[in-house]
């Protein structure tokens, strides 16, 4: 089995990015599953502190893995947006593949200084963790949303790039490239596409030399998607839309039963809706040309 550091180094070297789904409960998981393994892909399966406090840390950590035992799969945990070091640690001792530790919120010194003793104190417990910082305004809450903020006034630099990984020593950076979480209703009605800023992804891959992640990617544009990955773009984050997608399977479900009340009859419309979406982007994150089936690890 893989890691997740040579998963995510093999993915650049032949021009593919991971996914990485975030759930918050067993039909999203199942979602993420069954899609990543009938394209025989790898997967990062994200859990944010909410996420997590509905959960338990140790209970979704115990279900990743025994997914990776029982099925040899290339299925990975994050421990998404933790802003706390005692969240980050006890995440650790979980034994999660990976965190992003957001303080992006903080002055950007702070956050430097900060994110360097988190480097030191996660890589102290769980030696292999790898460790995403953060950096710029990507927004916060991945839900709908009457009007998405501009934020393109405030994209990451590449010096400020540079700095950041070379002063805290993290394994993996999240610069804001012209994404943000949530998504607008004109995206969920597949009215607007959401766009990014390639040239930048492309000037902080060249500073940074770290695997970059794209936050916020709900309801992007699928040219901008395969231009960012090209541009240097390793892990591409989505949670709104597959929070969309349960909804609207459950709403149908619910509608379509209106008597039924045994859940493992009412979800698998629920599941089935949910790795719609996720196998549309997995195919896209790995290459038009992939065919259900194929080896990719
Ligand atoms: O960390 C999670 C994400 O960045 C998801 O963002 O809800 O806009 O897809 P999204
Ligand atoms: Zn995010």
């Amino acid at each position: 089995m893989q890691t997740l550091r040579e998963v995510l180094k093999h993915a650049q070297q032949v021009g593919k990015a991971v996914g990485h789904f975030n759930i918050s409960d067993l039909t999203l998981l199942k979602a993420v599953v069954e899609a990543g393994r009938e394209l025989s892909v790898p997967v990062i399966v994200g859990a944010s502190e909410g996420e997590r406090s509905f959960m338990g840390v140790r209970q979704v950590a115990a279900l990743v893995q025994s997914i990776r035992d029982e099925f040899g799969l290339p299925i990975f945990l994050n421990a998404d947006h933790t802003h706390t070091l005692a969240s980050a640690e006890e995440v650790a001792r979980a034994g999660f593949d990976s965190i992003v530790f957001d303080l992006s919120a903080l002055p950007f010194e702070e956050n430097v200084r900060r994110t360097r003793e988190a480097v030191i104190a996660l890589k102290s417990i769980h030696p292999s963790m790898l460790v995403e910082g953060e950096i710029g305004d990507i927004g916060t809450g991945s839900e709908i949303k009457d009007a998405m903020p501009d934020l393109s006034k405030s994209l990451t630099t590449p010096e400020e790039a540079r700095q950041f990984v070379a002063e805290t020593g993290i394994d993996i950076l999240a610069p804001a490239v012209g994404s943000m979480h949530g998504m607008s209703r004109s995206m969920v009605q597949g009215a607007s596409k959401q766009h990014l800023n390639i040239e930048r992804i492309a000037a902080i891959k060249e500073s940074a030399k770290v695997p970059l992640t794209l936050h916020g990617g709900s309801g992007t544009d699928d040219d901008d998607f395969r231009r960012a990955i090209a541009a240097g773009i390793a892990i591409v984050h989505i949670n709104t839309e597959l929070r969309v997608a349960w909804r609207q399977g459950l709403q149908g479900s619910l509608a379509a039963h209106p008597d039924e009340v045994v859940p493992y009859k009412l979800l698998p419309p629920v599941v089935a809706s949910v790795k719609e979406v996720v196998e549309s982007r997995l195919k896209l994150f790995n290459g038009v040309a992939l065919q259900a089936g194929a080896a990719h690890v």
